[in-house]
């Protein structure tokens, strides 16, 4: 049985919101936080979440820069049929590479594809460090680690920016809704 009644979805015209950043730059939460307010207000959302499609469908994939690659071109595949199932999409992913990012944003058509900088600095990241990883990565138990020995290239042209740096999720989030609503995404 579907969670939420089709009657009760709003019409809604599909698009994908691709947040990129380093880990701990607050992807996730961002997303989530989108997500719920666009649900609220009766529009359909699905989450792709890097780190957990980790542990599915891309569970045979490390780190590695081919790794990566692959890891960013099934979640551009997965978040398309999505697409055109007729969901808004916010996919949360490290996605380091430009010419991917690009790849993704090629799948979908001109103005349907949002991409989020979420640029927390990496000292923010490192000091946050949620899940320990930068810890571990410092003393050398977690190699190919963004941001310390793998690489982060810097979005050349994404549609907003947001830093977290002492903001709240809300404050950041509402940057993402106003852009939406301004591009007139939300119809
Ligand atoms: S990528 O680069 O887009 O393929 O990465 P992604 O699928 O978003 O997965 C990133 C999450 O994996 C955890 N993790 C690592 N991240 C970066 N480098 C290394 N070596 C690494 N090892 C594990 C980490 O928790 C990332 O989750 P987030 O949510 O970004 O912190």
């Amino acid at each position: 049985m579907l969670a939420q009644p089709q009657s009760e979805l709003r019409l809604q015209r599909p698009f994908v919101i691709w947040l990129t950043g380093l880990s701990g730059a607050g992807k996730s939460t961002l997303a989530g936080w989108v997500s719920a307010e666009l649900r609220q207000k009766g529009f359909g959302t699905y989450i792709l979440d890097g780190d957990d499609l980790r542990h599915g469908l891309n569970n045979d994939l490390g780190f590695s820069a081919a790794d990566r690659k692959e890891n960013v071109r099934r979640l551009a595949h997965v978040a398309t049929l999505m697409y055109d199932a007729g969901l808004i999409i916010l996919v949360a992913c490290i996605s380091p590479f430009q010419s991917e990012r690009d790849f993704a944003r090629g799948m979908l058509p001109c103005g349907r594809f949002v991409e989020v900088f979420v640029d927390t600095p990496l000292s923010l990241c490192e000091k946050r460090d949620t899940k320990g990883l930068y810890r571990r990565a410092r003393a050398g138990e977690i190699s190919e680690f963004t941001g310390i020995d793998s690489p982060y290239e810097r979005p050349v042209d994404a549609e907003i920016i947001v830093d977290t740096t002492g903001r709240s999720v809300s404050d950041s989030g509402s940057e993402v809704l106003d852009f939406l609503i301004q591009r007139q995404l939300l119809k």
